[in-house]
């Protein structure tokens, strides 16, 4: 099979490409990516020159460029191009409605096409905060909080239309979190992970007590590969799992593992908008596939965090000038 993995140098886009070249020799992978500042080509670098995997610099929003890249016999597309952070979502809508919603619709058009299936990666933000006990299925109303969702919710929307109106081969996953290696360090584990090395201070948005699941990259790739051998057309799937934590809990837990004293934790005014929990039902997924994560959070935290000690010039290589630049806007004052 000849798979496209756009996004294929970002975080999930990483991990992917490393593990189905490991494990399913079989597929030809190209990736599909433009190298924002999110995505980092060296990630894939060895891969590329054992011509394990073709690399292809392009936009998913210029359709002439999708076009190129699908024309090589392309079978299925896995989309993982997007912007991602939420933070910048408020700060620059635009961008996150341009590569998120356009973007993908110019996947859905030009897959239909060519009868290309899609698999969509999606996330579990597009439901909203959830209340207490509430655990989302995938029938709940979508109640997306910030930019960023609701791009998400967007191209959810028009991917299941297209899919009614034209038959479109597509197949939606909402993960939640993940964790683990390659994760560019503005997000909360690698970020406080650069920082707590450094003795800098981390910053936890309010009073600390939202909750998040989470999941190790390793299995969400064990979850793709299955999806990939039998996509559902027009299926709709959490990805979830039992890894409930309170953000200052998992702030704590790398303060720890890092040997810092909790002195460096500072409680800065909420994210505008911050959704107090994300909870979704994974049982679709898990009896669809027989799938089951196979880390617990503590085994999850401390395989990420062994990863990236063992990496400081990954995390290093990213200090550039753009980044220390937002750092400084962000975290400036504490
Ligand atoms: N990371 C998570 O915990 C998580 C959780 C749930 C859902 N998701 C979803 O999974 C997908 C991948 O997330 P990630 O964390 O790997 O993101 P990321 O920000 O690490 O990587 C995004 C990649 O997309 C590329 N890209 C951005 N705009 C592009 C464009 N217009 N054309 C081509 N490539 C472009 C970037 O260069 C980068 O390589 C996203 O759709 C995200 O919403 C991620």
């Amino acid at each position: 099979m000849n798979i496209l993995i756009t996004g294929g140098c970002g975080f999930l886009g990483t991990n992917l490409v490393h593990f189905l070249a490991e494990n399913r020799p079989e597929y030809h992978l190209t990736v599909f990516d433009l190298l924002t500042y999110a995505g980092t080509k060296s990630n894939i670098k060895r891969l590329i020159s054992e011509k394990r995997v073709t690399f292809v610099h392009g936009d998913i929003c210029e359709p002439g460029q999708v076009s190129s890249a699908l024309d090589s016999g392309i079978d299925m597309v896995i989309n993982l191009a997007a912007e991602t952070h939420v933070d910048r979502s408020i700060m620059y809508p635009a961008d996150f409605i341009r590569t998120n919603i356009y973007g993908v619709q110019v996947l859905a058009e030009q897959c239909r096409s060519r009868s290309i299936s899609l698999l969509h990666m999606s996330t579990d933000e597009v439901y909203g905060s959830s209340d207490d006990d509430e655990s989302f299925t995938e029938e709940t109303l979508l109640q997306p909080s910030s930019p960023y969702s609701a791009s998400k919710a967007a191209a959810d929307l028009l991917l299941m239309a297209a899919h009614k109106t034209h038959g479109l081969d597509v197949m939606i996953i909402r993960p939640v979190n993940n964790m683990g290696p390659y994760q560019y360090p503005e997000k909360i584990i690698p970020l406080f992970i650069d920082r707590l090395s450094m003795g800098l201070p981390v910053p936890v948005y309010g009073d600390g007590m939202q909750i998040r699941t989470w999941l190790h990259t390793e299995d969400f790739c064990y979850a793709m590969e299955l999806a990939i051998d039998n996509l559902v057309a027009g299926g709709i799937f959490n990805l979830s799992s039992k890894n409930e934590v309170r953000n200052i809990e998992l702030v704590k837990k790398l303060v720890a593992m890092l040997e810092q004293s909790e002195d460096l934790i500072r409680f800065v005014d909420d994210r505008p908008g911050h959704d107090r929990k994300y909870s979704t039902d994974g049982s679709k997924f898990m009896n669809q596939y027989g799938w089951m994560p196979r880390f617990d959070f503590d085994k999850a935290l401390k395989k990420t965090v062994d990863w990236y000690r063992a990496n400081p010039d990954w995390l290093k290589k990213h200090h550039t000038k753009e980044f220390e630049e937002y750092c400084r806007k962000q975290y400036g004052s504490l």
